[in-house]
């Protein structure tokens, strides 16, 4: 399964903060946002991963995250030119899905929980369509939202409605079978322009393919496109790393314990930045991981 990262937009909503970088580099805490997605690809097993972004910001994220070999990772690169729909990514990614199966996820969203691990291969394995991944939410006219049957079947989607059926947000995490860039290829644009995401999954509903897990209220998401919830998100993050002592999407960490790179290689990775806590907590890790 291939991975892809949405990593652009225009990040308007988040001016002035956003007028000079983008929005999948701000501080998450204490590292850049677009961890938090990438990190959820390398829990789920992907490997190979496109990041896709405005021509402007993809120069900083190539520096960021490289070609992604330090991880034991695959990363590429490719242009939107214009915010034209979460959707155009499986067009634009095309030649990376290749025919197969992919995992797409927005560069602003921030998942955390116990057992996501196990939920996320599960989720691989059982692929016979899409799976999507719902959470209760308290203001549910600001996203996709899935309303599912007595026995938890997905029966209908709307992005955002006026009048929500329910309160399960669709994030924005999808997995889909290789029918995918098919279905976005006969998409046409929505009222405001975008190719819809939205759109996508009800092909998939219509063929009775579609299916939601419900990430439950003891997990966490959020999509960090506002001021409050990216602070939110940061606070969260603080609370759960200083209280365990573990960091939340350690990229390093999870490339040592999935086999990715081994323990010289992650403690090499934190002296070329001990001036860090980030960096001091890798070694340590190497070490009592080695
Ligand atoms: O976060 C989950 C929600 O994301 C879902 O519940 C909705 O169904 C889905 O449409 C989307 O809603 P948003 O209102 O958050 O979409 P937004 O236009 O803000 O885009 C989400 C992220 O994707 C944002 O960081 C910018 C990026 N993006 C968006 C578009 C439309 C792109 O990189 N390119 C694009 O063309």
């Amino acid at each position: 399964m291939k991975g892809i990262i949405l990593a652009g937009g225009s990040g308007t909503r988040l001016y002035p903060l956003t007028k000079s970088t983008s929005k999948q580099l701000l501080a998450i805490y204490d590292k850049p946002m677009v961890y938090y997605p990438l990190s959820v690809l390398m829990l789920a097993g992907i490997r190979e991963i496109l990041v896709i972004s405005t021509p402007a910001s993809l120069p900083a994220l190539r520096n960021l995250l490289s070609d992604g070999s330090q991880l034991g990772l695959d990363i590429s690169y490719a242009e939107q030119a214009e915010p034209r729909g979460i959707a155009e990514a499986l067009l634009i990614g095309a030649d990376h899905i290749g025919g197969g199966p992919s995992a797409l996820i927005l560069g602003d969203n921030i998942y955390h929980g116990a057992g996501f691990p196990r939920i996320l291969r599960a989720s691989r394995e059982r692929l016979d369509g899409c799976v999507l991944f719902g959470y209760p939410v308290s203001d549910p006219e600001r996203y996709g939202i899935g309303e599912t049957d007595a026995r938890g079947v997905l029966v209908s989607i709307e992005e955002k409605p006026l009048r929500p059926r329910s309160d399960n947000a669709i994030t924005g995490l999808y997995f889909y079978d290789s029918d995918a860039v098919e279905i976005a290829r006969d998409l046409a644009p929505s009222a405001r322009g975008e190719l819809e995401i939205t759109d996508v999954n009800l092909q998939y509903l219509k063929q009775g393919r579609a299916s939601l897990f419900r990430l439950g209220r003891g997990f966490t998401w959020f999509d960090a496109g506002t001021h409050d919830s990216l602070l939110a998100a940061s606070q969260y993050v603080q609370v759960i790393e200083k209280r365990q002592g573990v960091r939340v999407a350690c990229l390093e960490e999870i490339a040592l314990r999935m086999g990715y790179i081994d323990a010289d290689a992650c403690h090499r990775l934190g002296a070329g930045m001990k001036n860090s806590e980030y960096g001091q907590y890798l070694m340590q890790i190497a070490q009592s991981l080695g």
